[in-house]
């Protein structure tokens, strides 16, 4: 790998209490729990992995970092560098920043949580333009049916993002902000300034807010196109599971392999491939890479 120190550094922060899972997530994180044929965090990784981020920190609650260090390794398998940090307790999402700050080391990040599935046409495009976007950050909005459970986007007359309300009663536009958020090395600076919210968390609005406040954040909007889903409830689950496995054996195309971001992107060649296809050998996913190395 080259230009490391100021190649942009990806986090999958996958800790959380996941109450709304109990209790299913009693015994295992949500982020390892299956949507339809992988596990959940493959989703939020890939889209990373689309972004050309190879070196990515996964964050997990002190009881379940042993089993995401089983399940994904050290990323050489897919050609990237994965690292683990825990989060004592989940006192929120901008505490990811705080705890990355030695692995960032000064990098601009996109930090990506991992419940988070994002599918659509032109969005490694999207991608590749936030990327580019140093100094400053970009966020993604998704129009929800009810944006109350998220933070929402406020936007002046001329359509310009002015703010972000945290879980408000009266939403003032129904524009989410997404999971996946791409800021530069500032961050954990920036973080250190805020404090925790009403609930005890450190809001990642409160620090967006402080990139709007100084005109440095860019919004980029998810049309009708898109898919976005943060998986926090069992009926969610359910309705990601079913989306994947509509999209996959409509098209015969595997939303979210990290096999084949990564060999499509001359991260591991063929030999690579053929050994992970062989680990899956027996199952459609194994075929799947089988059929990549035709
Ligand atoms: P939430 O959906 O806010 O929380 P949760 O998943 O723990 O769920 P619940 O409401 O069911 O108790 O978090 C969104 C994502 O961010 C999720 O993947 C968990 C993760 N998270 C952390 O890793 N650390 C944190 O401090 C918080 C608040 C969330």
């Amino acid at each position: 790998m080259t230009g490391e120190d100021t190649a942009r550094k990806g986090i999958i922060l996958a800790g959380g209490q996941n109450t709304r899972l109990y209790p299913v997530t009693l015994a295992v994180s949500k982020q390892l729990l299956p949507v339809y044929d992988k596990p959940m965090i493959y989703y939020p990784l890939s889209v990373l992995m689309l972004a050309g981020i190879r070196e990515i920190c996964v964050i997990t609650t002190p009881r379940d970092r042993a089993q995401f260090e089983n399940t994904l390794g050290d990323g050489s398998q897919w050609g990237v560098r994965l690292s683990y940090l825990t989060q004592p307790s989940p006192d929120g999402l901008a505490q990811a920043y705080l705890l990355a700050e030695e692995f960032l080391a000064g990098s601009p990040s996109a930090l990506v949580l991992g419940d988070n599935l994002f599918f659509g046409q032109g969005l490694q495009q999207m991608l590749a333009a936030a990327d580019a976007r140093d100094p400053g950050g970009t966020v993604f909005g998704y129009r929800a049916a009810d944006p109350r459970r998220y933070g929402v986007l406020d936007f002046d007359a001329q359509g310009r993002a002015r703010g972000i309300v945290e879980k408000p009663e009266h939403p003032p536009s129904d524009y989410a902000v997404t999971g996946l958020y791409f800021l530069d090395g500032s961050a954990p600076g920036r973080a250190r300034q805020i404090r925790p919210s009403a609930r005890g968390e450190l809001e990642i609005t409160d620090l967006l807010q402080l990139y709007l406040d100084d005109g440095l954040l860019t919004v980029e909007t998810l049309g009708r196109g898109h898919a976005w889903f943060d998986v926090g409830t069992p009926s969610a689950l359910l309705d990601a599971g079913n989306f994947v496995r509509t999209l996959e054996a409509r098209q015969g195309l595997q939303i979210g392999c990290l096999e084949e971001i990564a060999h499509a992107r001359g991260w591991i060649d063929a030999d690579r491939l053929r050994a992970q296809a062989r680990i899956f050998a027996h199952n459609d996913y194994g075929a799947y890479l089988e059929g990549l190395l035709r």
